[in-house]
């Protein structure tokens, strides 16, 4: 069994990957060819926004945004306490702090509340100068962005929404990859839209910014291409291969995967819902169900339930075991007053099991049935 069985949607997907793949190889451009542009018009298309900039990884693609916003030392950078360290990486590399706020007890995302918190104790410290805010969809359920936006537009606040997690989801009829004046995306193997390598793009509806992105993706190249370079940019594309692969999985995750992970979530829910936390998904929302967490009563019983799971070789991970404001990287960034009670308590509970559009029933029943026999 696999965690994510990306096997299983080569094999519902072979022909058209396989015929793309060597219609690259016999045009033999394997750098910006014709699919990157077909892809990143359809990219567009599929979340609603006018440009989409595809890059390296999405990492690569929130260091961009960052440089894009300006961030620089001085500035604070506001990021939820649990995600990946790929959203707030880049605020250290370009000397600015990460300025960690809580998360929700129902999303795992983003507290609003802290956010607002922290934006206030940054301004009353007075030597930190608020720029940017990162707001993650993690485990691919959308953020509260009715509530992030205003405070946003407040404070006058750049956002970022780092959708590596969420592509294919939605919040109240608009899909992730459309909040903030960029977002970002990965296209790493394992999530929603994974390619064979990696990969991530860039959205905006500014065409500023999008001019401005196609310059730093390319060493900072000018009008005259890429030996008229005008600023300070990056190495940072999405190989013509890649392209290819993904051209099919985004109409096949448009097409049914979407809606085959809910049908997954919804049978883990019907099964575990009074025995654990189950995951949250506000009205008007859907997940792309990048992972299934769920919480157990206390650490303790999640471990023992790791453990079972291992012994049975039922795939299982924790995302993340540690809130950000307590890796060693981050160990003097300022706290103020938080106390993340919401990520600490997360991350000492979840526990992630298989989650793919192509679970059958049967193999979820198998790990049904070992997590209720390890309680
Ligand atoms: C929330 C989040 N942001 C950013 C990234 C970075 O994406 P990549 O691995 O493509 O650099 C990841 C990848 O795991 C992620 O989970």
């Amino acid at each position: 069994m696999q965690f994510i069985d990306l096997g299983a949607q080569y094999r519902a997907l072979k022909a058209e990957i396989d015929a793309n793949i060597q219609t690259v190889l016999n045009s033999a451009q394997f750098i910006g060819g014709p699919q990157v542009a077909e892809l990143e018009e359809n990219l567009a298309a599929f979340v609603g926004r006018k440009h989409c900039i595809t890059c390296a990884n999405g990492t690569d693609a929130l260091q961009i945004a960052y440089m894009i916003a300006g961030v620089g030392p001085g500035d604070a950078v506001f990021c939820p306490d649990m995600t990946f360290i790929s959203s707030t990486e880049p605020a250290k590399m370009f000397g600015a702090a990460s300025v960690f706020c809580d998360i929700t007890r129902d999303t795992y995302n983003l507290s609003p509340e802290s956010l607002e918190r922290q934006i206030q104790a940054v301004l009353a410290e007075g030597t930190l100068t608020p720029k940017v805010v990162v707001a993650v969809d993690i485990l691919g359920n959308p953020c509260d962005y009715d509530a992030i936006l205003p405070i946003c537009e407040k404070y006058g606040l750049f956002l970022i929404e780092d959708a590596a997690q969420s592509f294919g989801a939605s919040y109240k009829g608009k899909r992730c990859c459309s909040f903030g004046q960029i977002a970002t995306t990965s296209f790493f193997p394992a999530k929603p839209l994974g390619c064979y390598g990696d990969g991530g793009a860039i959205f905006t509806d500014d065409d500023q910014v999008d001019k401005l992105c196609r310059s730093i993706c390319v060493h900072g190249k000018g009008p005259g291409g890429k030996y008229d370079n005008v600023r300070v940019g990056v190495n940072s594309r999405l190989d013509t291969l890649q392209a290819a692969v993904l051209l099919p999985k985004l109409n096949a995750l448009g097409s049914y995967e979407i809606d085959a992970r809910q049908a997954v979530a919804a049978r883990y829910n019907a099964a575990f819902s009074g025995r654990f936390i189950i995951p949250f998904v506000a009205d008007n929302c859907v997940s792309a169900w990048a992972q299934y967490a769920l919480l157990a009563e206390n650490t303790a019983q999640r471990n023992q339930i790791i453990a079972h799971l291992t012994e049975k070789s039922i795939p299982n991970m924790i995302y993340y075991p540690t809130p950000q404001h307590a890796l060693p990287v981050f160990q003097n960034e300022p706290c103020y007053t938080e106390t993340f009670d919401a990520a600490n308590y997360y991350c000492a509970h979840t526990f992630s099991l298989p989650m793919h559009p192509y679970l059958d029933a049967e193999q979820q029943q198998m790990i049904i049935d070992a997590v209720l026999e390890a309680l």
